[in-house]
């Protein structure tokens, strides 16, 4: 099936928030702090500017709480007394020229007092820098298996090391925008976001109203990477502040320096790892400890952290398994959502960190893997028993092959010895990702879904999913076409519109095609009992059915409807972080070849295979595209994207000195899918969209390591760092 807005985005025809024409409408501009930490003692609004002309917002003009509701509350909608990170939100302008509005965004000043600010997460704060509780750490999460103490004091050896990664910035292609407006006393926010009924509730909370008079509708998105799951509740809050002071609608859309600057980005982490094992390779102990920088307010990171740490042991057996996970708060901007949500993080510990504990024992890093690889009826760290029937040794055999591993090896040896300058090496990562959310969070969301069977025989999918590039249009088109047995042209997709479509949940954990593309399924089986048919009767039959139906109920709404159940078997227990952490794991391993530079200390990727059982591939096109773009991702935040702070200022914020990998940068990446159908998802489906965010990066440094003898532990592995690596190491 070709892409359902495929046309419209080519042919330039799709309208972002930004394309939208509204008459009357003026430009909102945020004026932010520029200190990490301190205390607002004035604003200073300069001389040059007629600011009669203005339309201005603080913190005084909120109707409801001045937060911005999420997980907790602590992140304010605009600041009031104090700043907690450089790019914070304090004063918002409207004027009907967007050129007058920026010039005078630079007119005002926040005076701030300044505070000791935490600017590196990993040390333990002073008194003064304290926050949050009394040590800035959040939440602190805990899983345990086993005695990890007793394993590690029998275990034939025990191998250490720490890894490191740093903040990625999502770059989306479009940046963020809302487009608030007041119609008949409803508010309505139509921009740029992955999650609907997130702003709706940040706006019901912040300002003091009901759903009868509050809107959010989810505009085409230019891709979101989950830097548009909580951010733009913010963003929609401005814009509807603005609106409804100045009673003329308002659109406020960030330009790329601006969004660079204030958005979330992903949790720098640093993680420990102590392993044991036993005389022949096997794992017997895995002490973990992970430490995520939280930024300047909680946001999403306490389900970041939850996330890390059950993915943090890798797809492997072993028995005894405790890992502890905090996350510290800092000044800089709020870390959020990213693609993989804390698994990448993880997973590069564990990846690089088994290749390190190969090297200890002496032992192949793909035997070592080979042997520990979670196998039909082990359980992993959280006591999940995996029986899903996927072949884990398989993936990694075709990685192999497909890769030419052994041959590459030789190869590099001879080339090796040879060149005077280049090295190449290659290096591999297994691992996996769960999808949906974790434990008891889809019970908790309990998602709804319609399926509205409309008079001229076609139907109308209503759920809040939001399309940003991943294909969930198309993806679910299908699921439908296939259940009734029509053509595409026989349905629609409505617009994610929180006044007419029910809460399907946020488009965030890979869960759109598994977890919502299962409710299409029942939604369309629901939609023939109302209409008294048997679940043969699809195609055309269907179709007269349904329009007869309409003939005898003349103006009446049919609805199909479906509600998320959970899997028969499914447990989870919140408190001792043990169960069933997903209904279903994802698995793949990537091999990633590479070749440095020991003149300049660059590396390039050279040489890219991902193999991957993801149930049943429901769009091949689509399911490639998103394994590419992900390892694209993951090359990105491995070798190149670095993110630079000053005095907690993101000072690299351009695409100028943001360095992403370009095609100039990329190789050909092959992709290989292996399907066994997932008996709770949609055709057999489960998510896809994260997963290959989570190995490139492990890939690619035990590729370098693999090419220079140097043992490269922090990410991104820039030609600085891998500089002071191989001059310290003396190892090429
Ligand atoms: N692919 C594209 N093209 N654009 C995106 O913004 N977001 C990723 C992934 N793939 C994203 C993407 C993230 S973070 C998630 S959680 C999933 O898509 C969400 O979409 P799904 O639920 O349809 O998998
Ligand atoms: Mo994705 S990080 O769950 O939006």
């Amino acid at each position: 099936m070709d892409r359902v807005e495929g046309l419209r985005k080519l042919s330039g025809r799709e309208l972002y928030v930004d394309d939208l024409q509204v008459k009357d409408c003026l430009w909102g501009a945020t004026v932010r702090s520029q200190n990490a930490r301190g205390r607002i003692t004035s604003i200073e609004f300069g001389a040059s500017v007629d600011w009669s002309e203005f339309v201005i917002v603080d913190h005084h003009d909120i109707p409801g709480p001045n937060e911005v509701a999420s997980i907790e509350r602590d992140q304010p909608v605009l600041a009031a007394d104090e700043v907690r990170h450089v790019g914070e939100p304090v004063v918002l302008l409207a004027h009907p020229s967007r050129e007058m509005v920026r010039r005078a965004a630079r007119e005002v000043q926040v005076h701030v007092e300044p505070r000791p600010a935490v600017l590196d997460y990993r040390l333990e704060p002073t008194p003064e820098q304290i926050q949050f509780g009394d040590d800035n750490l959040l939440r602190q999460l805990r899983i345990e298996k086993g005695d990890v103490e007793a394993a590690l004091a029998e275990a034939a050896q025990v191998v250490e090391g720490v890894y490191e990664t740093g903040a990625q910035e999502h770059v989306y292609i479009e940046t963020q925008g809302m487009l608030a407006s007041v119609d008949n006393g409803v508010l309505t926010v139509r921009g740029s976001m992955q999650c609907p009924y997130y702003v709706l509730s940040a706006l019901m909370h912040a300002l003091n109203r009901g759903q009868e008079r509050t809107r959010v509708v989810q505009s085409p998105t230019g891709g979101g990477f989950g830097g548009k799951e909580d951010y733009p509740s913010v963003i929609a809050l401005h814009a509807a502040l603005l609106a409804l002071k100045a009673k003329r609608p308002v659109k406020l859309i960030y330009d790329r320096g601006e969004d660079m600057l204030a958005t979330t980005k992903r949790h720098p982490s640093r993680v420990r790892h102590r392993t044991g094992l036993d005389a022949e390779g096997r794992l017997v102990a895995q002490d973990i400890e992970v430490l995520l920088d939280g930024g300047a307010y909680v946001t999403l990171s306490p389900v970041v952290l939850s996330r890390a740490i059950i993915h943090a042991a890798g797809p492997y057996h072993c028995p005894n398994v405790r890992i502890r996970g905090a996350v510290r708060l800092s000044n800089l901007v709020p870390f959020g959502a990213f693609r993989g949500f804390g698994a990448p993080q993880t997973q590069f510990a564990n990846e690089r960190h088994l290749d390190v504990v190969a090297g200890a024992i002496g032992m192949d890093p793909i035997d070592l893997r080979r042997r520990n690889l979670i196998q039909e009826g082990q359980a992993t760290a959280t006591g999940q028993v995996i029986a899903d029937g996927a072949d884990r040794q398989r993936v990694i055999d075709r990685a192999l092959v497909l890769a030419d591993y052994q041959e590459k090896k030789q190869e590099h040896r001879r080339f090796n010895a040879e060149h005077s300058y280049l090295r190449r090496g290659i290096g591999l990562a297994s691992f996996y990702h769960g999808a949906g959310f974790t434990g008891s969070g889809e019970v908790h969301l309990a998602s709804k879904l319609h399926l509205a069977g409309l008079p001229d025989g076609t139907v109308e999918i209503r759920s809040a999913a939001a399309e940003m590039g991943q294909g969930v249009l198309t993806v679910h088109t299908k699921l439908a076409c296939d259940r009734l047995g029509v053509g595409p042209e026989c349905v629609r997709i409505a617009e994610p519109d929180t006044a007419r479509v029910p809460d399907s949940g946020p488009t965030v954990a890979s869960r759109s095609a598994m977890i919502v593309g299962r409710l299409i399924e029942d939604a369309c089986d629901d939609l023939r009992r109302r209409l008294g048919v048997e679940a043969e009767t699809i195609g055309e039959p269907f179709r007269d059915t349904l329009r007869a139906w309409h003939r005898q109920h003349p103006g009446e709404e049919l609805l199909g409807v479906a509600k998320y159940r959970r899997p028969a078997g499914l447990v989870w227990d919140d408190q001792a972080y043990q169960g069933d952490a997903y209904g279903a794991f994802a698995w793949s391993v990537n091999v990633a070849e590479v070749e440095v530079d020991l003149r300049t200390f660059t590396t390039r990727v050279i040489d890219f295979v991902a193999v991957q059982e993801v149930g049943k591939v429901l769009n091949e096109t689509i399911a490639r595209g998103q394994i590419q773009g992900g390892v694209v991702q993951g090359i990105g935040w491995a070798l190149l994207e670095e993110c630079t702070w000053s005095e907690g200022r993101f000072v690299n914020g351009q695409l100028t000195n943001y360095i992403l990998p370009t095609s100039a940068d990329t190789c050909p990446i092959r992709v290989e899918f292996h399907e066994s159908a997932y008996e709770h998802g949609p055709q057999g489906a489960k998510g896809i969209g994260e997963l290959p965010i989570n190995g490139p990066a492990p890939a690619i440094a035990n590729a370098v390591a693999d090419a220079t003898g140097a043992n490269p532990t922090t990410i991104p592995l820039t030609p600085e760092r891998l500089m002071e690596l191989l001059l310290h190491a003396d190892a090429c």
